[in-house]
């Protein structure tokens, strides 16, 4: 599965390299930048030009460079560490300017990393971890040292999930690259090569490619590409020919984007932990407030709009059963006409995937008005909440394009999730076992993928509900939560109007909507309500109505009652489990939705990021 933050392109061979690899960024722009940059050979030195915004920015500083360079790489930046400035862009260079370095996803060790060069007299442009990897590889680069043995001995002493791409003064006619969980994809030319993130960046000059594997690093020069193991050994090519359109390469193969960014959630739920979780099993985050504030806070505020709300009542969940700390949330456009009562020890957390949700920003600017802490959970960085915030953690969930968000939720409840055992951490809060939460947020990644693999039986559901007129999306505790996040996916894709609520509200109401016909899905993942939540079942199924349910792996009543049963894996924390069934719920809008001919990337009437109040 490719998962990638950041745009990546490299050319060595005939052609004028700066041009070739500034047309493979613009077949790279469907996915957001924010910044984006380029370095090539230049009368024996590597040149870097660089410009955050628009890649027209980055044309128009290019006008007048030479046209006979033959080495070339070029990055477009989605920023993860340090707003998206011109420093902050890629590429980056060593201390002594002989390599230039592109990079694309996270050195979690890079904090450590930059302390230790700090004090060997490093000096730093930029905030990024992508400086610091490059600094590393130009520390290993001594004299008669081979750029790929110097890439190869750095990325032993780096941490986390990326891919690197770097160039040398030293070495005219040639790239390394290296594959470390993020991917690279090399094309094969005639008399040239080339490298991308993604492989639309590849399309328009060959179809003939090399899929870099895990810790692989690859040697790309004019005449051929030489792979090699982590050992330095050379390996056989593996070549592959690939024949997508470039609509079905830019959705990596998948045939909406939506589907590629549920897929991602595996990736995405490891990347949310990537850098937070340290050796001795505690959170670090970094940039949060210092620890005495905590101790200070009395409530909390989570306020949002939309998916982001749902993901906030799940953090609310967690800070008051976990931590027991009162908790309110509120729509953004509820709160900043609603003069809320803010109690001045609170914090007010604003959650938000784009970080330009008028409402929220609103909502943002009037707590900073009443002197309110503001904290920010934000997936795109250098944002307006971003910026504005006191402080914020992203979410790392990179680029999302479906309008119907997926994988920035499962982020931002990872990120909240995070943020809990973090103040349970500073807190010393008594009775919570942060080691055995982390513990299972470590399993998570394999639990969403094993969840994932389950889509044949949920398009086998999908098959048998399609029709509904009306569809009720149910449960209790967290599932009453994740329910709402299910019927809004539902209704936004497929266009079957909903009902979403408590399940225990049923009978207060809303039951008298079940006629033949209805279906009714239920989110029935905690053993401890599994019993009252038959009973509502049972209410639907009494006046013709279909229930599907989705429980555990370890259910021993659920299954017995519902019409169709959908399962995720069973987790200690059933908050946890919880969270793996927004994937069924999703899925399940996704696949009713095709089936019904609904436009799914772009539903009607919808925008994806609303800036307007
Ligand atoms: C639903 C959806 C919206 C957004 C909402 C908030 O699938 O995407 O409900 O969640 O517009 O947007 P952000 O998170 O960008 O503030």
């Amino acid at each position: 599965m490719l998962f990638n933050m950041c745009g990546i392109a490299g050319y060595v061979g005939p052609k004028n390299a700066v041009d070739v690899v500034f047309d493979q960024l613009k077949r790279l722009e469907y996915r957001g930048y924010d910044s984006a940059g380029i370095a090539f050979r230049d009368n024996g030195n590597i040149a870097v030009v660089k410009r955050a915004g628009k890649l027209s920015e980055l044309g128009k500083a290019l006008h007048d460079m030479p046209s006979d360079t033959h080495l070339a790489i070029a990055h477009s930046r989605w920023a993860t560490h340090g707003a998206p400035t011109d420093l902050n862009a890629h590429p980056h260079y060593d201390a002594y300017e002989q390599v230039a370095m592109i990079h694309n996803g996270i050195i979690e060790n890079y904090l450590d990393l930059r302390d230790e060069l700090v004090a060997k007299g490093h000096l730093f442009q930029s905030q990024t971890d992508t400086e610091v990897a490059a600094h590393v590889i130009g520390e290993e680069y001594a004299p008669g040292v081979p750029l790929e043995e110097a890439v190869r001995r750095a990325v032993k002493r780096l941490r986390g999930a990326f891919a690197l791409v770097v160039i040398s003064k030293r070495e005219d006619g040639k790239i390394v690259a290296v594959r470390n969980a993020s991917p690279i994809v090399i094309g094969l030319g005639k008399g040239e090569n080339l490298l991308a993130s993604d492989i639309p960046a590849l399309l328009p000059y060959t179809r003939d490619v090399v899929v870099l594997e895990e810790g692989h690093l690859a040697v790309l020069t004019p005449e051929g590409v030489r792979v090699l193991d982590e050992d330095g050994r050379d390996l056989p090519l593996r070549t592959e020919r690939i024949d997508w359109d470039v609509a079905m390469a830019e959705r990596g193969g998948y045939e909406h984007f939506m589907l590629k960014e549920i897929h991602e959630q595996p990736a995405v739920i490891r990347q949310s932990l990537a850098g937070r979780i340290d050796e001795n099993g505690q959170v670090r985050l970094e940039r949060v407030f210092s620890e005495h504030v905590w101790t200070e806070i009395d409530r909390v505020n989570l306020i949002a709009c939309g998916t982001a709300y749902h993901a906030a009542l799940m953090g609310k969940f967690l800070f008051e059963r976990l931590l027991r700390l009162p908790t309110d949330v509120y729509y953004s456009s509820e709160f900043r006409y609603g003069d809320p009562v803010l109690s001045p020890r609170s914090l007010a957390i604003f959650v938000s995937q784009s970080g330009e949700t008028a409402d929220t920003l609103a909502a943002l600017r009037l707590c900073k008005a009443r002197r309110i802490r503001t904290l920010g959970i934000v997936n795109v960085v250098g944002s307006s909440i971003a910026r504005e915030c006191d402080r914020t953690i992203f979410t790392q969930a990179g680029p999302e394009i479906s309008v119907a968000s997926t994988k920035a939720y499962t982020a931002q409840v990872m990120v909240l999730t995070l943020l809990a055992l973090y103040i349970a951490q500073v807190n010393e809060a008594a009775g919570i076992r942060v080691d055995d939460w982390i513990g299972e947020l470590m399993q998570l990644p394999e639990k969403a993928k094993r969840v994932l693999k389950t889509e044949p039986q949920i398009v086998e559901v999908c098959r048998k509900i399609q029709d509904a007129p009306l569809c009720f999306f149910l449960g209790r505790g967290a599932d009453a939560y994740t329910a709402l996040e299910g019927a809004l996916k539902f209704k936004e894709i497929c266009y079957v109007p909903t009902q979403e609520s408590p399940a225990g509200e049923m009978k207060h109401g809303p039951l008298a909507l079940v006629v033949p016909g209805v279906v009714a899905i239920f989110g029935a993942t905690d053993p401890a309500t599994a019993d009252k939540v038959v009973s509502n079942m049972k209410e639907v199924q009494a006046r013709g109505g279909t229930v599907v349910a989705i429980t555990t792996d370890e259910d021993t009543v659920v299954h017995k009652a519902a019409d169709h049963v959908l399962q995720v894996p069973h987790s200690k924390h059933e908050f946890l489990t919880a969270l793996l069934s927004v994937i069924p719920l999703q899925l399940i809008a996704y696949h009713v939705a095709r089936i019904r001919g609904c436009e799914i990337d772009q539903p009607r009437n919808l925008a994806k990021s609303v800036t307007v109040e």
